[in-house]
């Protein structure tokens, strides 16, 4: 890979020793994935955050490190609600460590918002064709398929190099070349809602780590795009997908490709199955905002809830960001005794760790929690998790 004389020096050292250790990891990767240089990058995520999934070794990585991010850069959830972390009973020790880590970010001049869903920020706005770092799943599959931006699956330290330099080795995503559909998948009826959640939750095991173009008789919206893609990417390990007339690259005369030679198709009985997967324990627990939730998505589950009480925990998953731009509205929200949770998730948080069986509604979190959390999990709309949550099934 070329390096400029600037970026020789830093690998030298001559920028002081983090510097030296993230631009080590770009040029590793960028030398095994065949990158031809390093590129500028608007925007970084950096994944990792959680004390659940780091632990301490972690942390210890992470407080090492000196100097300042040099583009606008924001972080994965975290184990935790950060101002109300009790609420939903994380161990004090737990709490502690999870604080240090989000200290430890900070220290490097990263904004502590944790969320998956970045691109509802403020001023973090990513644009067709821009570069990025992202780290988390679902938010590479929604840059990459849903804005057209591009990025590789960056994990945590790579993220975090990225961030810290300011650029990433141009190979995988970055390139047009790698862009290009290559598994075809034809959906015969029409989808809505969460069907885009169990979609991709099929579509993943079938595609692997292809980039699919799928043929939909139904237009789905961004929110449901993003369920689509976030199942994807957890059920199977899909950063990039196309929709036939939808998605920006197959609106861009200039993107050439040619049809895939491979491909399946997926029924509805497939998705029904999904829905209807029996469990031995009844759910104890309901959750939505897998990927994080939109402002849309908090004004439905606010109508679906109002004037109705819950009768089993009901947590909902946002970024901080829109909840503080929206307090009526989660007041609202929670005067049903529902639990708006920010800076989490039901999955990296070990909250929910001690419940039997969880209700979801996203495609991603029925892929991970049995895994991750060691629960049962059940699928459904987000209409039936209020359902479910107030009693009325
Ligand atoms: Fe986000 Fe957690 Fe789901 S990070 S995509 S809410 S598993």
């Amino acid at each position: 890979m070329h390096l400029t004389k600037e970026e020789e020096k830093t690998l030298r050292g001559g920028d002081g020793e983090t510097l030296r250790k993230m631009i080590e990891i770009l040029v590793a990767l960028g030398d095994i994935y065949g990158a031809d240089a390093l590129i500028p990058i608007k925007s970084s995520q950096v994944s990792g955050v959680s004390y659940k999934t780091i632990g301490d070794a972690g942390l210890e990585w992470i407080s090492d490190l000196k100097g300042t991010v040099k583009v606008p850069t924001v972080l994965n959830p975290a184990g935790m609600d950060m101002n109300n972390w009790e609420r939903l009973g994380i161990d004090p020790e737990f709490a502690a460590k999870q604080i240090e880590i989000i200290n430890a970010f900070g220290r490097l001049g990263i904004d502590p918002k944790c969320t998956c869903t970045p691109y509802y920020l403020n001023g973090f706005d990513v644009q067709y064709k821009d570069h990025v770092a992202w780290g988390e799943s679902s938010a590479i599959s929604y840059a990459n398929s849903v804005l057209g931006a591009r990025t590789n699956r960056e994990g945590g330290p790579s993220a975090l190099a990225a961030a810290l330099l300011g650029k990433t080795p141009n190979y995988g995503y970055h390139r047009v070349e790698n862009r290009r559909p290559n598994f075809e998948i034809k959906v015969d009826f029409e989808t809505r809602g969460s069907d885009y959640g169990a979609l991709g939750y099929i579509a993943g095991k079938l595609a692997g780590s292809n980039i699919p173009l799928f043929k939909l008789k139904s237009v789905p919206t961004r929110d449901e795009m993003k369920m689509l893609g976030a199942a994807m990417a957890a059920s199977g390990a899909v950063a990039l997908y196309h929709i036939e007339n939808v998605t920006p690259e197959m609106k861009d005369k200039e993107f050439v490709y040619e049809k895939p030679s491979e491909s399946a198709s997926i029924e509805r009985k497939e998705i029904d199955a999904i829905y209807n997967a029996p469990s031995d324990v009844p759910n104890d627990i309901i959750t939505v905002g897998c990927p994080h939730c939109s402002l849309e998505e908090l004004q439905k589950i606010k109508t679906l809830l109002e004037g109705k009480t819950v009768i089993k925990e009901f947590w909902i998953f946002t970024s901080r960001e829109l909840a503080n731009q929206n307090k009526e509205l989660i007041s609202d929200i929670e005067k049903s005794g529902a639990k708006v949770v920010c800076d989490t998730c039901m999955v990296v948080s070990p909250a929910a760790d001690h419940f039997k069986c969880m209700r979801v509604n996203s495609g991603k979190a029925y892929a991970y929690v049995p895994g991750m959390c060691g629960l049962k999990a059940t699928y459904g709309s987000i209409e039936t998790c209020v359902k479910d949550a107030t009693g009325e099934i």
